[in-house]
């Protein structure tokens, strides 16, 4: 069964990932020979700063799902967002002008910051789930709160938050003892690529964990 991406930065032109059709299409390549199925695009979204509009978005994804139909690429590609936390973007996300995982108003792939955790963290998990969108939280291996206790990820993973980590936190010889202490714990509900182009961040080396089994028969 191949798999599906839930991060990745295919699309072009809509931040600082893939910079042109061309890059896509490279990436797109990429990720079939690497046994990726579908790719949901994830274009950042961070309040007051990028705001990535979810027309667009679709409409770009419309397009490279033209182009690749007509190069004969079996790669489904959907739309999303990384939604940079802020207080009130559980407000944004119900108003539309942030994108869940493929569109579907299930799961919504959430950036941290990488050095300290908002107060209003809390906050935001709760009134997403009050609307029924499970939030994943992208790269956990990223955060140093996160990295120096893992009960941390725990008490949110009980909480009904899922983990991603980035597939080459895992491989690449990285040696990272971390990752690997949360993927033993069972902490990690997936990984993705959060691939910015064809070379350096490619869409290669994912596995889909059991935690995203419900968004998978979604898309
Ligand atoms: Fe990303």
């Amino acid at each position: 069964m191949s798999a599906v991406d839930i991060h990745c930065h295919i699309l072009p032109g809509l931040d600082d990932g893939s910079p042109d059709a061309a890059t896509s299409l490279l990436m797109a390549r990429t990720a079939v020979e690497n046994g990726i199925g579908t790719v949901i695009a994830t274009p950042h979204w961070i309040e007051g700063e990028h705001e990535t509009d979810p027309i667009v978005v679709r409409r770009s994804v419309q397009e490279l799902q033209a182009v690749l139909d007509s190069n004969a690429i079996a790669l489904a590609i959907l739309p999303g967002n990384e939604a940079f936390i802020c207080p009130d973007l559980p407000d944004r996300v119900r108003r539309g002008d942030v994108l869940t995982l493929a569109d579907r108003k299930t799961h919504l792939l959430l950036e941290l910051p990488y050095e300290n955790l908002p107060m209003y963290f809390d906050d935001v998990v709760f009134r997403l789930q009050l609307q029924g969108i499970t939030p994943i939280l992208a790269h956990v291996e990223r955060y140093r709160y996160v990295r120096e206790d893992w009960r941390m990820l725990d008490r949110w993973v009980r909480r009904g938050c899922l983990a991603q980590i980035n597939a080459d936190s895992l491989h690449h010889g990285h040696g990272d003892e971390v990752v690997q202490s949360l993927v033993d714990r069972g902490l990690v509900a997936c990984t993705a690529t959060d691939a910015h182009d064809a070379i350096n961040r490619a869409p290669c080396g994912i596995w889909n964990g059991n935690g995203l089994d419900g968004l998978k028969r979604e898309v």
